[in-house]
């Protein structure tokens, strides 16, 4: 028997595209990647059960734009034509279903480590990251042009595989995070300083994106609320940018927070009581009274009524899960006939297998 209608199980329109119902799998890395960055059938598997689950939006795990970008093993590449042939079989596993599927376009920046990208990690400016023990390099302004034609080709590479979209990746601590973080940019250029000059780089991805795959190629991008650091990014500021990319033809915000530095991410332990899930949609809502695109509200989402409450209240247009869909892909679809009405994830954070994501919790309760 179906559940009587939640506005959860409603369309939205996200740029061009319509996604059928508001639940998002939050980009989530999967380990299944070929080392040089090739994605894998298992992959293609995972998408094919999340649409089979209903999911309305699937976005892949991140993707790296340059190998200097890369921030762990088994993570899919996306810098080469070469590339293009093996994504066309991840967009083609949800062909068929109402589901949409976007790639995350990455750059890991002082987040990744030299064993990976094969030289010192980049950013905007040379501050050390206590939690990777990294000294980056500051990046020149040629660095920093090439790092937007990096993005843009993505893109590209993205919509010749047959993606519905991209979403850009500026949250945790990752380059374009630190690029928007006062306390990571200390530049003094037109790439640093006022929030206009911290978002430029942003600014020109996507202006270069919407000229390189029109302005119907929806992007969207996960965006840091807050790096849990006080001298750190505000929301308020966090806000001001997204309303300055949204006027660039944004098509959609996923807000997040988290900095390795800041020694909290997103992805946070422990069983929270229900009034405390959706931890990051306290900060949505900032976003969604700015805004006119649709914002997806994140972090810690697990009981139906909760999630529905979200939308109805205006907090947020769509609701975004990782580990729920982890935990099992089927879960919206059950959502949907009344088969479930929580998640039985625990956020325990055993998922994160460097040989492939799975539940821990499960494994270990057979
Ligand atoms: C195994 C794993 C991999 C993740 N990989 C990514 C990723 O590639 N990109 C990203 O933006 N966030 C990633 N995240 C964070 C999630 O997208 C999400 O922000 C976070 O887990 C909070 O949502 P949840 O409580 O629904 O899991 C990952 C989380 C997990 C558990
Ligand atoms: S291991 Fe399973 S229960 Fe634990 S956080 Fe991951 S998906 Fe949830």
């Amino acid at each position: 028997m179906a559940r009587p209608p939640s506005v959860l199980f409603t369309p939205i329109q996200v740029g061009s595209v319509e996604i059928p119902n508001r639940f998002v799998r939050s980009a989530t890395h999967e380990f299944m990647a070929e080392d040089d960055g090739t994605p894998t059938e298992r992959q293609a598997e995972v998408y094919r059960k999340l649409a089979e689950g209903e999911v309305g939006l699937i976005i892949t795990g991140h993707a790296y734009v340059n190998p200097e970008g890369k921030a762990s093993p088994r993570q899919t590449g996306i810098f080469d034509d070469r590339f293009i042939g093996p994504l066309s079989r991840l967009s083609s596993a949800v062909l068929g279903t109402p589901s949409r599927i976007f790639v995350q376009i990455a750059h890991a920046g002082r987040q990744s480590k030299k064993r990976l990208c094969g030289g010192t990690p980049i950013a905007p400016s040379a501050v050390f990251d206590p939690s990777s023990k990294v000294h980056p390099r500051e990046m020149t302004a040629a660095d920093i042009r090439a790092t937007v034609e990096d993005f843009v080709q993505a893109a590209r590479r993205a919509q010749e595989a047959g993606f519905d979209g991209v979403q850009i990746h500026a949250a945790h601590g990752y380059l374009l995070s630190t690029f928007i973080s006062p306390h990571t940019n200390r530049r003094t250029d037109e790439w640093g300083g006022s929030v206009e000059n911290r978002s430029r780089i942003l600014v020109e991805i996507i202006r270069g994106i919407k000229t390189v795959c029109g302005p119907e190629f929806p992007v969207i991008i996960k965006l840091n609320s807050t790096d849990f650091l006080p001298t750190g990014l505000s929301v308020e500021d966090a806000v001001a940018i997204a309303r300055i990319l949204e006027a660039e033809g944004l098509d959609g915000v996923e807000v997040s927070g988290g900095m390795a530095e800041s020694g909290r991410g997103s992805v946070w332990q422990g069983l929270r009581a229900e009034d405390e899930e959706g931890y990051f949609t306290e900060n949505a809502a900032k976003f969604k009274a700015a805004l006119k695109i649709p914002v997806s509200g994140l972090g810690g989402n697990r009981t139906l009524a909760v999630m529905d409450k979200f939308i109805r209240q205006g907090r947020a247009d769509m609701i975004s899960l990782s580990r729920p869909l982890i935990r099992d892909p089927f879960l919206v679809r059950k959502f949907r006939f009344g088969e479930a009405v929580k998640s039985e994830c625990v956020s325990c954070n055993k998922c994160f297998n460097p040989r492939g994501i799975s539940c821990g919790d499960l494994k270990r309760a057979k």
